[in-house]
């Protein structure tokens, strides 16, 4: 052997080991981060090797990282998409390699749903859905219009679309609530701050009632910025979020947000209980969503435990 060069380098594949290589989209959120460090956690309980690739928000990025993985042979691959659209020539080319694919949190639209085996995640419909009956509980038994403005998350995820459609459709049959503005942040704090300083600059909030916003980071911009105006967030704009993340228990508690519908960011152990299944050639069902609750005004607010995100 060459002196210096070594027959077996320390990233080489051990024997038995199970590898995972872990396409996650970015890390624009504070539930973004939990995520990441519940599956890192969890694969190192399961005594699986995780190789992690940041998608930095990009759909071109997260590409380019499967194809990464195919080559280096992992076993299993695990896919938080970014947008729902985009994924057949990849994720057939996973499959002529014989790797399968399980998708983590959001969900994809594709023709051919044998390219991935199923889904761990959580439920946007019915996120979105909660959020609309936490409104119709609010104003219960009033008359009067209800004007509402939507800041959602990234264009295209099916986090956005669902929860989107899932707030739409409970307050469908009732015509007195009205979306009257949508505008992306992307699920970022500081977009979402921007985008309600956009809004108030241009008058659009004089008439709100209700902010819905798909994320509490987005959320955490929206009070920071209308704590700079006269507008008190929470009692002369109701605010309705989405991830129960523990700055917005904070903000809860502080009566300065209405709601917040929690989207659960810890699929790692049932991710990987479904990848021992899985290898151990288990039938899956078409997805696996976590339990989620929703903690708003009418909760009791001194039961909430620490939410650890
Ligand atoms: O897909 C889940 C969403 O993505 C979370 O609600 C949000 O915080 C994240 O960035």
């Amino acid at each position: 052997m060459i002196s210096g060069l070594s027959s077996c380098t320390p990233d080489e594949k051990q024997e038995n080991e199970v590898v995972i290589g872990f396409s996650q989209l970015g890390n624009e959120s504070t539930w973004r981060e939990r995520n990441t460090a519940s599956i890192k956690e969890a694969a190192k309980k399961a005594n699986y090797k995780l190789l992690f690739a940041n998608g930095q928000q990009k759909q071109s990025k997260q590409i380019k990282d499967i194809r990464s993985f195919i080559a280096s042979r992992v076993d299993v691959i695990v896919l938080s998409p970014i947008v729902e659209t985009g994924w057949e020539n990849v994720l057939t080319e996973a499959r002529d390699a014989g790797i399968p694919v399980i998708l983590n949190d959001r969900d994809i639209q594709i023709e051919d749903t044998s390219l991935y085996q199923t889904l761990v995640g959580t439920d946007s419909t019915a996120q979105g859905r909660k959020a609309g009956d936490f409104l119709k509980k609010k104003f219960e038994g009033t008359s009067e219009q209800i004007q509402i403005v939507e800041i959602t998350g990234t264009p295209g995820s099916s986090s956005t679309e669902n929860r989107s459609l899932g707030f739409r459709d409970s307050l469908n049959m009732e015509k007195r609530f009205e979306i009257v503005e949508s505008q992306n942040a992307d699920y970022m704090l500081s977009k979402g701050k921007q985008a309600m300083e956009k809004l108030y600059q241009q008058k659009q909030l004089t008439n709100v009632d209700v902010i819905f916003s798909h994320n509490d980071d987005m959320t955490l911009g929206i009070v920071e910025f209308l704590e700079t105006t006269s507008i008190k967030p929470g009692k002369d704009v109701t605010i309705v979020s989405v991830d129960a993340q523990q700055e917005a228990i904070h903000l809860l508690k502080a009566g300065k947000i209405n709601c917040t519908v929690e989207c659960n960011p810890n699929t790692g152990p049932k991710l990987m209980s479904t990848i021992t299944h899985l290898l151990n050639g288990g039938k899956l069902e078409p997805c696996y969503y976590l339990q989620e609750q929703v903690f708003s005004e009418f909760s009791n607010l001194s039961a909430i435990p620490e939410r650890g995100y």
